[in-house]
């Protein structure tokens, strides 16, 4: 694959198969997304959570931090969490930091330290307005 140029290197040296639109199976994604929100929401603002899938997975690599200055009920930071994602939530409203919290908790095993941290500090700066 190197011989035919089929190989991208990147910055710390680790090599990327370069793949080709026309290669590609299924249809391009479009400009225009139709993604339906939860009949059955945790949170009143919940998002598809496809669509957020695909917003990490195209906009971030395995391992980079994603942010969510805006989290609600946390379907976002869920999702990054599931594609090996590290991850920021802030949200103004106690009950979407209550909610996350309750997730986080369950997810122990399975979270960075820091990022936890940083949603708890953000809870106690809250609490003691
Ligand atoms: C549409 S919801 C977020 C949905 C979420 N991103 C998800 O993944 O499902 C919007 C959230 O923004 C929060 N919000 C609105 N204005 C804010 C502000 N100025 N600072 C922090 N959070 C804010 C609201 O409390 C609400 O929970």
């Amino acid at each position: 694959m190197q011989e035919a140029g089929l190989i991208e290197w990147s910055k710390t040296n680790n090599p990327r198969k370069k793949v080709y639109i026309d290669e590609c199976k299924g249809k391009k994604i479009q400009d225009i997304w139709e993604c339906k929100d939860s009949q059955n929401p945790a949170y009143p603002t919940e998002k598809n959570r496809a669509m957020l899938r695909r917003i990490i997975a195209m906009s971030s690599n395995e391992g980079s931090r994603v942010m969510d200055c805006f989290c609600g009920g946390g379907g976002f930071l869920q999702e990054a969490l599931n594609l090996g994602r590290k991850f920021i939530g802030i949200d103004e409203s106690i009950e979407a930091i209550k909610l996350n919290r309750k997730w986080i908790r369950n997810n122990e095993n399975n979270l960075f330290g820091s990022d936890v941290a940083l949603i708890e500090k953000f809870v106690l700066n809250r609490t003691h307005q």
